[in-house]
């Protein structure tokens, strides 16, 4: 199936994103939601955006593994601020002046993926970016998953926007899944893949992958369908 689908959708999210990282009022915007929802391409798609007007982006993608490390999320963007590995202080002191330099005299907006991972040091560096106005914050989190303290305080005292990012309306689900398999989706079809996925994008490549494995492809234009399977088969 192919890596990257086209964007259905969520024009709403992408405009209330980029208004909030590109207005003066917000230090930026965390978008919050289930696994599978589309918070990661929506962030993506709103780096792109703001990239294209004048913004630098810097992205950053938080994970389990450096969770367990002090900046371990951030390294790759502190190179030269990291002392050593003792002198927190002054890694975390020269990490604004990093950033700001790194981004070469253009607004930036920090992206940080899965930003409920990050390390305390790391959301320590990301409260003070946005405290200082160093960056704007687009940032993804797992809705009910614990998050480092700098990190939930900045949409609790309200220096960033929180998104809540829901499934894709039916009539998006739909739209999406008929680009993807070429062809339009018998209803009682259609009807299995909402209860299946309630509009959550993930579920849908799920779906749609399971669809062209089997032999009896759900759409009305099967010969469309079979076209599309096979370009689609990498
Ligand atoms: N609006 C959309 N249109 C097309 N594909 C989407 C859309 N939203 C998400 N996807 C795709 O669905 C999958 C899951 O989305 P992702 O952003 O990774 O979810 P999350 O970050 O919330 O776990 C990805 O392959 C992504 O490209
Ligand atoms: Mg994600």
């Amino acid at each position: 199936m192919r890596a990257v689908w086209p964007l259905v959708g969520r024009d709403d999210e992408l405009k209330f994103i980029v208004d909030a990282l590109m207005g003066k009022s917000a230090g930026g915007v965390v978008l919050a939601g289930p696994p599978g929802v589309g918070k990661t391409r929506l962030a993506i798609e709103a780096a792109e955006q703001a990239r294209s007007n004048g913004f630098a982006t810097f992205w950053v993608a938080a994970t389990a593994t450096t969770a367990e490390i002090p900046f371990g999320a951030m390294a790759p963007l502190l190179t030269d601020a990291i002392v050593s590995q003792a002198d927190r202080f002054r890694t975390l002191a020269r990490g604004c002046s990093a950033l700001f330099e790194a981004a070469g005299g253009k607004p930036l907006v920090l992206c940080i993926d899965d930003a409920h991972l990050l390390d305390p040091l790391s959301a320590a560096l990301v409260h003070q970016a946005v405290s200082t106005a160093a960056a704007v914050l687009l940032a993804t989190v797992r809705r009910g998953h614990s998050a480092p303290a700098d990190l939930t305080a900045l949409w609790k005292d309200g220096r960033v926007e929180r998104l809540e990012v829901v499934g894709l309306s039916r009539a998006d689900s739909e739209r999406l899944v008929e680009r993807v398999l070429g062809g339009r989706i018998h209803g009682v079809s259609l009807q299995r893949l909402w209860n299946v996925t309630e509009g959550r994008p993930r579920l849908s490549r799920t779906w749609s992958a399971n669809v062209l494995a089997s032999s009896t492809p759900p759409c009305a234009s099967t010969a469309r369908a079979s076209a599309a399977s096979a370009s689609m088969a990498t």
